[in-house]
């Protein structure tokens, strides 16, 4: 991780987002919980202005920002988000339902310190709509994953992965719901383990250490 971004030693996150915002609900729950610590969400941004997760990071008091992509070249949006997380400071950005993909200039301007919750057990289903892919399938086990941000689509090192079972009762519907339950445990504690820095990433591996 990098050096602490402000003056009181918080570690400043962005959250950036397309939808309703239920990941970053739970990370900044866990972080008022005292469950991550010394951080603090600096921005949330969304390509959208109507994402309904804007409204509620306003509503909890945080910095919302709506830097729109629709008609603009990928590159120049993403070095508009980019200048706006440099502008706040930002250590680490968290991709919460955020239905775009980055440049390789956003990428290499936060080497390593970009993370997304994607809902399966990658390698598995990476893309669009991956629980009803997951069911589609017929796997008896899901789930979903936390991982660095490199420059392929759901590709980089995995951090952190809960199961989910697919259940004989289960529609495509449910089993998302029991996977989003188990992303808003998987993505604040993904996040703390990267915080302490207490890591190594060894090849694509993922490697605690004491
Ligand atoms: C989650 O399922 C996440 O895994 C995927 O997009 C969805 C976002 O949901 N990347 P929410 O906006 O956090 O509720």
């Amino acid at each position: 991780m990098p050096e602490r971004c402000t003056l009181n030693a918080e570690r400043c996150l962005a959250i950036l987002l397309s939808g309703r915002g239920s990941n970053f609900l739970a990370i900044a729950d866990a972080i008022d919980a005292g469950k991550i610590p010394e951080a603090r969400i600096a921005v949330v941004i969304s390509n959208l202005a109507d994402a309904p997760g804007l409204d509620a990071a306003r509503a909890r008091g945080l910095t919302a920002l709506a830097i729109e992509a629709r008609g603009r070249k990928r590159v120049e949006h993403d070095e508009e988000i980019v200048a706006a997380l440099q502008a706040h400071r930002v250590d680490l950005v968290c991709l919460a339902g955020y239905m775009r993909l980055l440049s390789p200039g956003f990428v290499q301007a936060f080497p390593h310190r970009i993370l997304n919750i994607h809902p399966s057990l990658l390698p598995a289903f990476p893309g669009l709509d991956a629980q009803q892919q997951a069911f589609d399938y017929g796997v008896q086990v899901t789930g979903c994953t936390v991982h660095f941000v490199d420059e392929q689509l759901d590709h980089g090192p995995i951090i952190l992965q809960r199961s989910v079972p697919v259940l004989p009762t289960d529609d495509a519907h449910s089993l998302a719901a029991r996977i989003l339950e188990q992303e808003h445990l998987a993505y604040p504690e993904a996040i703390a383990r990267v915080l302490s820095g207490k890591y190594e990433i060894v090849q694509r591996r993922y490697c605690p250490k004491s």
